[in-house]
């Protein structure tokens, strides 16, 4: 199954891709994970993205491109995969289509997770991260069993340093570049749209639903 997340930043897309590769089996693809990774790790790659993460820019496709182009061809990427956060804009799309194609892996569906921007200042500036194993919290919607603790692994939870008032702002601003996909894969016939404005486990129902064709 090859699936794409689509969404505003804070829509739920890294939330709900959490619990697809959970109960689907196929891996989690997040381009923001990737990047924050390597600026974890001090890479060449995590020092040509800081800044655009830092401040809420879109990193330049050639660099996004090739991080995708390395990961989808590794072994756990056979039986399928889910998109998180790419594409992002109109080439990266095309860039997609053709290394679908080389991989004989059409694409099944593109999720666009819907939601009004009002809702998502609160999301953001509520959200908390474990350093340890990645999993997504919210202090008031999805809050751990101990506060700044991960459930999952005991890790500190942090909170991300794009998720300030100004690069949230210039994340928002950035999503025009993404508008036109809607549009894009609507034309194929592989769009969906789910309500992200649901409690979590509604919308994980709506996107459960979306997928079981083809499971
Ligand atoms: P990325 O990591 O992809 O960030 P984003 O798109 O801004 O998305 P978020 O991770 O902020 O939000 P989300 O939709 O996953 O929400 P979440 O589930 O956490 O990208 C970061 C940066 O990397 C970009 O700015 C760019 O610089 C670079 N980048 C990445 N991909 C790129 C690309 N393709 N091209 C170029 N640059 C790229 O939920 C948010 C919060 O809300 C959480 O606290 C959660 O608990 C809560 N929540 C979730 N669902 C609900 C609900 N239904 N009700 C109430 N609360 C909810
Ligand atoms: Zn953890």
């Amino acid at each position: 199954m090859q699936v794409i997340l689509i969404g505003l930043p804070g829509a739920g897309k890294g939330t709900q891709a959490a619990k697809i590769q959970a109960e689907f089996g196929i891996p989690h693809v997040s381009t923001g994970d990737m990047f924050r990774q390597a600026i974890a790790s001090g890479s060449d790659l995590g020092r040509q993205v800081k800044a655009y993460l830092d401040s809420g820019r879109l990193v330049p496709d050639e660099t996004t491109v090739a991080v995708v182009r390395d990961r989808l061809q590794k072994p756990d990427a056979e039986k399928g995969f889910l998109l998180d956060g790419f594409p992002r804009t109109v080439p990266q799309a095309r860039a997609l289509d053709d290394l679908l194609q080389e991989l004989g892996k059409p694409l099944d569906r593109v999720l666009y997770i819907h939601v009004d921007p009002s809702v998502l200042k609160e999301r953001l500036t509520g959200r908390r991260i474990c350093r340890s194993c990645g999993a997504t919290y919210h202090v008031k919607f999805q809050p751990p069993k101990v506060e700044g603790v991960c459930d999952v692994c005991g890790g500190e939870l942090y909170q991300r340093p794009d998720d300030t008032e100004e690069a949230v702002a210039t994340r928002l601003e950035q999503f025009k570049q993404t508008e036109p996909l809607i549009a894009y894969y609507e034309e194929r016939g592989l769009l969906k749209r789910i309500d992200g404005e649901q409690p979590i486990e509604k919308v994980h129902e709506d996107v459960v639903a979306a997928l079981a064709p083809f499971k």
